[in-house]
């Protein structure tokens, strides 16, 4: 038997009988009976009855000695089960154990009866990504990916990648992680922030990048790790932060749409449905969220940060007023916006795109006169000294410019609906965990 002849189980499905197959994977049941028995075979494709007969099948004690999850490659014939459903099955003539799993298992996987507790699940995630649903949210995220990049390039952006080990952070020191650089202070980049603004003095003009961020976010969410996917963009010559939301909402309805047509089998496993929003979104401005708040009796002060709760019932009312999902909330409190923003006394030039009440991005006009930039990173209550490198660009020759950051992590998780941004992440980092 080699693996060079082997098909999935998906093909083995749809193949007419009599034809001979060589098939391996994981064995999800086994079912020994008395001169007959059953195997479960399951690959990435999907699963498939594998049938032992004594008479045909030699080796049938070996059948006795394997167990669940272990790997196994097998050659039979392809025939019609007697099943309800009609499907096919292989009669194995032969079956090679390739390797034997331990019993038992650490966690269980498919058993939909049994909920393992989800920290459980993740010490023993190369098992729990067994699962189905799991395969599916992956290859919803992958399609999320490519839905980005190509929408991007399509818009003529340029694909940029900028280290993620700097001198200085962009976000706020209390989420950065400090670590030693030769004999340096350095740390993670928390975003691209500084350096996609660098690339407009560079002429590239419109630029993104898909990369991981970090941030030390001691706080426990749904939707925080330390560790995650961001894409973030840029484009130079724009009028006002409203080019950046208009690029944004279309970036939005053209993922929405490409998961909606690309993913329909994923989606039925998770049970998702995708409305695709119609364009333009809603802009509903910060002190117009807080009056919808406090006219549906939320107690909230006018410059108020909304706090995920706040964020989640506005995303409600904004739901039944608009009947949509996604919106913008425009002209954020200055006290929000960063020191790179554009903004006047009152308000801050940009915004959150929130996707069923949860924030996607933030973006904004950007500041591109030096002196007004120096004077807001004092205001900050930082040294624009730590910010030389990301400064000197905006004394020779810097375009008015705009963009956002968008949490990609966070997307998946509103668009398989989870209910915690871990599940769409391979190998999640937070406070607690490290390994694996
Ligand atoms: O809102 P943030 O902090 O904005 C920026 O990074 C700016 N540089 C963007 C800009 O161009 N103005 O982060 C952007 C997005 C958030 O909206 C959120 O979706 C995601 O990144 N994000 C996180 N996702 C998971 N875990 C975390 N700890 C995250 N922090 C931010
Ligand atoms: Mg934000």
């Amino acid at each position: 038997m080699k693996f060079s002849k082997r098909i999935s189980t998906r093909k083995a499905l749809k193949m007419q009988s009599g034809k001979n197959v060589v098939l391996a994977g994981w064995v999800e049941k086994i079912k020994f009976l008395g001169k007959l028995s059953f195997i479960t075979l399951r690959d990435r494709e999907g699963k498939i009855q594998l049938t032992f007969l004594k008479k045909k099948f030699p080796d049938f004690e070996k059948i006795k000695n394997l167990t669940v999850e272990s790997v196994v490659l097998v050659e039979g014939e392809v025939k019609k089960s007697k099943l309800k459903s009609g499907a096919n099955e292989v009669v194995v003539s032969k079956m090679d154990i390739l390797n034997k799993a331990k019993t038992p298992l650490p966690i269980s996987i498919h058993d939909k009866n049994i909920e393992t507790e989800f920290s459980k699940r993740l010490d023993n995630r190369f098992l729990d990504l067994r699962n189905s649903r799991n395969l599916a949210i992956f290859k919803i995220r992958q399609e999320i990916f490519s839905a980005l990049r190509e929408f991007f390039r399509k818009e003529d952006f340029i694909e940029v990648h900028t280290p993620k080990i700097s001198e200085s952070g962009a976000e706020g020191g209390a989420t950065l992680f400090a670590f030693d650089y030769f004999n340096k202070k350095a740390y993670l980049s928390q975003s691209q922030q500084l350096y996609k603004q660098i690339m407009m003095a560079a002429g590239f003009e419109k630029v993104f990048e898909i990369g991981p961020s970090f941030r030390a976010e001691k706080s426990h969410t749904i939707r925080h790790v330390a560790e995650f996917s961001h894409l973030d963009v840029e484009m130079s010559f724009i009028d006002s932060y409203e080019d950046v939301f208009s690029v944004g909402e279309r970036m939005l309805v053209y993922v929405l749409r490409k998961v909606k047509r690309e993913c329909k089998n994923e989606l039925r496993e998770l049970g998702v449905k995708i409305d695709v929003p119609k364009l333009p979104f809603p802009r509903i401005k910060h002190s117009e969220a807080v009056d919808l708040l406090k006219k549906s009796g939320v107690k909230v002060k006018k410059g108020e940060e909304l706090d995920l709760e706040k964020e989640k019932i506005l995303g409600n009312i904004v739901k039944s007023k608009y009947k949509t999902d996604a919106y913008f909330i425009s002209e954020l409190p200055r006290k929000e916006g960063k020191f790179y923003w554009m903004m006047d006394k009152k308000v801050g030039f940009g915004g959150d795109l929130e996707y069923k009440g949860q924030e996607m991005f933030t973006g904004s006009q950007r500041e591109h006169r030096y002196d007004v930039l120096v004077k807001q990173i004092k205001e900050k209550g930082m040294n624009p000294k730590d910010f030389k490198d990301y400064l000197m660009p905006f004394k020779y020759g810097m375009p008015p410019h705009g963009g956002f950051g968008l949490g990609v992590d966070r997307l998946t998780m509103m668009i398989c609906g989870l209910g915690n941004i871990r599940e769409g992440i391979l190998f999640p980092r937070d406070t607690e965990r490290l390994t694996p």
